[in-house]
């Protein structure tokens, strides 16, 4: 087991409920995972094609016990043995996030555990805190999941700056959403990510929006070009290449993405770049990347593809941090869905 036997806030537990999945970890030194225990709910809301919130909470309700159980076996640890609870409390679906707050309260109040709120994007940042070297301030963070879009500075202090955000879909929400219409199911990322392999991404031509002088992000309208080439394809009855268009499509927000990050990268001068949620995920964004900061020498700082995407162990080392340096949420710890970081 990790981590220094001195340390006061050695073994925390993550619980994290914003969205479809219901996850506990318990992390020491807030470095090395001892359990990541993940109940996804994905097959649930596949057939409605995307996220049915009261679903998500019922079903949250039904496993959130059971995960935690299973993530404190899993780490060999009991409750007592822990130092503190860290908690998701926002940005997500209102129901989904208080089944974890409510839980984690409970627990820390009948443990006498010191309790962490914990904003969800923070905790997508903080997976980069398992890498084998982990980052340190300043730097550049791109936030890529199925609800947020940003560029932000990590500045020196630990506080965060936004440089940039999407004006209308998250890079995730526009995937799922013609990932949707394709009729390749939800989530769409990784559906569209597979397709594209055997396409070819310069057969069709997508507008993109750029935003010039802004590090703004906006995905409607290829999104909305996208959904009108199919739906005339359609009518038409003449079909269109399928893994093409998929790799058109991917290729397009995977430009932009990397497009605005460079811009950042220029605009702040940062030497180190994180890359964080659910997309970055996504192999050619990975690539696109990683062959951008090799250019600028720029450090990179990615996750391996199991902790980009929702997970308690994230929520976990975000908690470690700021329960090390003095900060406990109180009783009245509130869900908070529209939380900014
Ligand atoms: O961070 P996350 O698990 O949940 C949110 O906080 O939203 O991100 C989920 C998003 C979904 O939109 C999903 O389609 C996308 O991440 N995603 C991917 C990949 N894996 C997940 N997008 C592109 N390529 C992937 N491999
Ligand atoms: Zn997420």
């Amino acid at each position: 087991m990790d981590g220094c036997r001195s340390d006061p806030f050695r073994l925390v537990l993550g619980i994290e409920t914003s969205c479809d999945e219901t996850a506990a970890a318990v992390v020491a030194g807030g470095k090395s995972i001892l359990s990541n225990v993940i109940a996804s709910q994905v097959p649930l809301h596949q057939v409605y094609g995307g996220v049915v919130p009261e679903i998500a909470s019922r079903n949250h309700l039904e496993q959130v016990n059971l995960v935690i159980w299973e993530a404190l076996q899993q780490a060999g640890v009991t409750l007592k043995e822990l130092q503190g609870v860290a908690v998701t409390c926002g940005p997500g679906l209102v129901g989904a996030l208080l089944v974890g707050v409510s839980t984690a309260k409970g627990l820390a109040y009948g443990a006498k555990l010191p309790l962490v709120g914990i904003n969800h994007m923070e905790g997508h940042l903080m997976a980069t805190m398992f890498l084998e070297v982990a980052p340190a301030p300043p730097a550049l963070a791109l936030l890529v999941s199925g609800g947020h879009t940003e560029l932000i500075s990590w500045e020196e202090d630990g506080s965060f700056v936004r440089l940039g955000a999407t004006k209308d879909d998250a890079a995730g929400e526009a995937l799922d959403k013609f990932a949707r219409v394709l009729g390749l199911g939800y989530p769409g990322g990784p559906a569209l990510e597979r397709l594209s392999l055997t396409g070819d991404p310069r057969s069709y031509s997508l507008p993109t929006t750029s935003l010039p002088q802004t590090l703004d992000f906006s995905f409607s309208g290829v999104k909305s070009a996208a959904v009108r080439l199919w739906q005339q394809s359609q009518g038409l009855g003449e079909p269109l290449d399928l893994p093409s268009l998929a790799a058109c499509y991917q290729r397009a927000i995977v430009g932009a993405l990397v497009e605005k990050t460079a811009a950042a990268l220029q605009a702040t001068g940062h030497k180190r770049l994180l890359v964080a949620g659910g997309v970055a995920a996504n192999s050619s964004l990975r690539l696109q990347l990683k062959e951008l900061c090799a250019k600028r020498e720029v450090e990179l700082y990615i996750p391996p593809i199991a902790l980009c995407t929702d997970n308690a162990a994230m929520i976990a080392a975000a908690g470690y941090r700021r329960l090390s340096r003095g900060e406990r949420a109180p009783l009245a710890l509130n869900a908070y869905p529209r939380m900014v970081l």
